[in-house]
């Protein structure tokens, strides 16, 4: 007798091309491009991040300190991975990298498209000489200036106007996690055949989660109503259910054990970073699309951060994001203080 398994096998490339065929039949396929060819990135990016241990084993052994290179090698690794795979499709009209100051032109040569991509190509690297989880994120926005080459306000729109976005788990395993619109599916990376497969089709996160994330080091640069929100969520003032405290510090770790857990990731702003630590554009605004579109949430502490615009490349955001009613809880202690005080 012939055992058939009732799970089907589909590959990323696969479900991009029948999503959009489902979805937009009328496209032209080049945003299926972008995402397989991120998808190309996401393997390569995995294979260095795999051997970054070794390659620091190999320099100590050589006699050369490269701890702190190896590290910041990798940052530029990643970044350069991302633009070689993805400056040649014909798809793109520029990029914007957490890395680079500037926007990030399409070489001559090079046909154009519609689409900008703006990205985080290692996030939480200070972490992989520990042998923490890092990731990649990203975000698809469509160009709105005349014209074949990308343009610094092709890049400052608010993250409403996502078409794409998503990130990349370098973990216990390799995860694509990404959305256009049409929900949140993550793909696990089979490293014996190179393919990434579905493996988490339509995620959706618990509307109240189990665990907060936040570092408290900076406990002492927190106002009243911040201190009262952290005690709402440890069970101390309220009678909300305590959640459990996580803080990996690789944010990309973070956020993607809270969207399939529940629960509230918060980078408030410090004395250290008035505005926040975390970008905008390439760490905000992707993973609050992700979080909306799993039924979650996202807000600088006042307003969703998918509808705040923005003015600089680099800007940076408080972030309070995960599941719905955590969100709206940090809105309701948070906003009432926040508003009318200048930023
Ligand atoms: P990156 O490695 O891309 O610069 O990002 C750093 C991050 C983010 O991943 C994490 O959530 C945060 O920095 C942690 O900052 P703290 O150490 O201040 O908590
Ligand atoms: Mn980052
Ligand atoms: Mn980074």
């Amino acid at each position: 007798m012939v055992h058939h398994t009732d799970v089907s096998v589909v590959t990323i490339e696969r479900f991009i091309i029948e999503q959009e065929k489902r979805h937009a039949p009328q496209a032209t396929g080049e945003l299926s491009g972008i995402l397989y060819d991120l998808a190309l990135a996401a393997k390569m990016i995995a294979n260095k991040v795999r051997s970054a241990g070794l390659a620091d084993v190999l320099g100590a052994t050589a006699g050369t300190n490269v701890h702190g290179e190896t590290q910041q090698k990798l940052d530029v690794l990643a970044n350069d991975i991302m633009i070689k795979a993805l400056d040649h499709g014909g798809r793109l009209c520029a990029m914007a990298s957490e890395e680079e100051p500037d926007i990030i032109p399409i070489p001559e040569g090079f046909r154009t498209g519609k689409y900008c991509l703006l990205f985080d190509p290692l996030d939480g690297s200070s972490n992989i000489d520990v042998n923490v989880p890092v990731g990649t994120i990203f975000s698809v926005l469509k160009k709105v200036t005349p014209g074949p080459q990308g343009e610094l306000e092709d890049m400052l729109q608010s993250g409403r106007q996502q078409v794409a976005a998503g990130y990349v788990i370098y973990g216990s395993s390799t995860m694509l996690v990404y959305t256009t619109g049409q929900g949140v599916h993550g793909f696990t990376l089979d490293p014996s055949i190179g393919e990434f497969l579905l493996s988490h089709s339509n995620i959706r996160t618990p509307p109240r989660g189990r665990y907060l994330s936040v570092n408290d080091a900076y406990a002492g640069d927190w106002d009243e109503s911040l201190h009262s929100l952290m005690r709402r969520y440890r069970g101390l003032e309220g009678s909300r259910k305590p959640l459990s405290v996580r803080y990996v510090g690789s944010l990309v770790a973070d956020f993607h054990r809270n969207l399939l857990g529940g629960g509230l990731f918060a980078y408030p702003a410090n004395r250290q970073n008035r505005r926040g630590k975390l970008r905008l554009l390439y760490e905000a605004n992707p993973l609050a699309f992700i979080a909306e579109q799993a039924g979650g949430g996202a807000i600088d502490g006042t307003m969703p951060v998918l509808d705040i615009v923005p003015t600089e490349l680099h800007q940076r955001t408080p972030l309070f994001i995960g599941s719905a009613e955590d969100v709206e809880l940090a809105r309701t202690v948070l906003a009432p203080a926040l508003s009318g005080v200048g930023a």
